[in-house]
């Protein structure tokens, strides 16, 4: 047999266990074995991955596992770490990895010593905070800088602004800090209404220091530092994120105030680069540090458990379950914690960038539906706003609830509130509510007849909905560390399964192209070529007064 037909086969002998009567129903499941909670559940040290309310069985986990091992898995995950060149279309190495490496560990991304080069900018950045914080580096005037504004889009402004909410939402931060991510010109003014320029020390992030987006709004900030502050006070107030030494020079930062990185790091996994000072500068050094510990230990995690016990193998699993077995086409993260606020809007790019491909390395276009639409919200915020359609809508939409037991705060009645709640939806989830439960309680509370008829349909719950349950001690920077790390191992193993290439972003360039195309013909008399549609919308624009 080739290899190909041996994945075949392990894909065929999924739809085989997915096409039995009633494979959806996870209260059987749970009827059949009442263990189930324990023996669908994984756990590094605190954490607790339970995906029991999934409809998972025991057959289906060993399709799984014998999908993962079918396809060489363990073989990938060795030449990942191995520095080896993953990212095929790119010819590029996916050595995020080593930012949050020991010296000791060696990683290499291709011929360089990815451990080593990493260390040595986390130890320009550890001095460059320590100074700050210090208010030994300060503003132009002589003015400490009390204000981080992060200028960067997409991984240079998620993971960063997700991190920075995370770790600085208990207790405040050391900085302010600001993201200013949008070309909308709303949030430059606001940065430049809100915050005094002499104690402002702005970072621009860009792996390419060729952003659209990131040049525009720092060249705006620029701008008003050189207006409100002299032109020498440029090289003093702002600092380079970027891989891009010749084009920061341009801009006139100083090369004492770039912290680079290499093609190896992909933006969205760049938060642990120098792309995070502004988590550093605002959370605190020692913060950021446990953070990138946090990610290592994860990584240590993933590169020697077992598949079976393997966190991020299992999620991926999970996933590979639902959206191309099942066919589930969206998937729902609901953090119940309000520092993870920003935490879907990373996963999004996250999950969504690297996975949203229809075309195998090889060229081929996929033969199964891949990556999900990822969306999310805090709980118990979403239960007032989309929950509904999970319950009840046609949909059926596989859920990560997150949850920390201990908080970071006092109030102890307000966090056992919304953890009943956590528990609560994946409970309701799975149990539903039958049309005959509803129709005993209607009766119970004495309404007619004939209004319980006609209000029962409405009032059940079909149940059956999957869902897994991330459960951690609490949300320190250690632990914010290991969960960004599970997912972005969980989006690498699923790549693998789809046979596709999780870390390039082709499908984000022709939007780039054509917007350069019709940026003229905005100002322009002649509307430009462009499709009939687009052509009418522009000159729509100009008759109502744009540009
Ligand atoms: O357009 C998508 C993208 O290339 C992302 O992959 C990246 O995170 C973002 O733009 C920003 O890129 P840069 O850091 O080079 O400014």
């Amino acid at each position: 047999m080739t290899d190909d037909s041996i994945q075949r086969d392990a894909w065929a002998r999924l739809d085989a266990l997915a096409s039995r009567p009633g494979v959806r129903s996870i209260r059987a499941l749970f009827a059949a074995d009442p263990e189930r909670a324990s023996r669908f559940s994984a756990r590094l040290d605190d954490l607790t991955v339970d995906f029991s309310k999934t409809s998972i069985d025991g057959a289906t986990r060993v399709a799984l596992l014998d999908l993962a091992l079918k396809a060489g898995l363990d073989m990938f995950r060795a030449r990942l770490f191995s520095g080896a060149m993953v990212n095929t279309t790119e010819q590029r190495a996916a050595m995020h990895m080593a930012l949050r490496s020991h010296l000791a560990d060696h990683l290499q991304a291709r011929d360089e010593p990815a451990s080593a080069i990493a260390a040595a900018e986390r130890a320009r950045m550890a001095d460059f905070v320590t100074r700050i914080h210090e208010g030994t580096l300060v503003g132009a005037t002589g003015e400490p800088f009390h204000t981080v504004v992060n200028v960067g889009i997409g991984g240079s402004d998620l993971g960063p602004l997700m991190a920075t909410e995370a770790l600085t939402a208990a207790h405040g931060g050391i900085m302010h800090a600001r993201f200013l991510s949008n070309v909308d010109a709303t949030g430059a003014a606001a940065i430049m209404r809100t915050c005094d320029p002499a104690g402002t020390l702005i970072l621009v992030a860009s792996k390419t220091f060729t952003t659209d987006e990131t040049m525009t709004n720092a060249h705006t900030l620029r701008q008003w530092i050189a207006d409100s502050l002299g032109e020498d006070a440029v090289q003093h107030h702002f600092v380079a994120l970027s891989t891009n030494t010749a084009a920061v020079a341009a801009f006139g930062i100083p090369s004492a105030r770039m912290f680079g990185f290499r093609d190896w790091v992909g933006g969205r996994f760049s938060l642990w680069s120098p792309v995070g000072l502004s988590i550093a500068l605002a959370a605190g050094w020692d913060a950021f540090e446990a953070m990138l510990e946090g990610g290592r230990a994860m990584d240590h995690h993933f590169r020697h458990a077992d598949f079976a016990d393997n966190l991020p193998v299992l999620l991926a699993l999970i996933g590979i379950w639902h959206a191309s077995v099942l066919g589930y086409g969206q998937h729902c993260v609901l953090a119940y914690d309000d520092r993870l606020r920003r935490f879907p809007a990373f996963l999004q790019q996250l999950e969504m960038e690297s996975n949203g491909k229809s075309t195998r390395l090889d060229g081929s276009p996929v033969t199964r539906p891949t990556c999900p639409v990822l969306f999310g919200e805090p709980g118990t915020n979403a239960q007032h706003s989309f929950m509904q359609l999970i319950h009840q809508g046609t949909a059926i939409v596989p859920v990560d609830f997150i949850l920390a037991a201990r908080p970071d705060h006092d109030d102890a009645h307000a966090h056992r509130i919304l953890a009943a709640n956590a528990f609560a939806q994946a409970a309701a989830l799975l149990q539903g509510k039958s049309r005959d439960a509803v129709t005993a309680e209607m009766r119970q509370a004495g309404l007619p007849e004939a209004d319980i008829a006609r209000l029962a349909p409405h009032r059940a719950f079909e149940g059956d909905r999957p869902s897994t349950t991330i459960l951690v001690e609490r949300l320190d920077p250690f632990t914010l560390g290991r969960l960004i790390a599970l997912y972005e191992h969980k989006v690498a193993v699923q790549g693998f399964l789809w046979g596709i290439n999780s870390f390039d972003q082709w499908g984000v360039e022709l939007g780039k192209i054509l917007a350069k195309g019709i940026l003229p013909s905005l100002t322009q008399s002649a509307a430009g070529q462009h499709d009939p549609s687009t052509t009418a919308l522009i000159v729509r624009f100009r008759e109502l007064g744009g540009a």
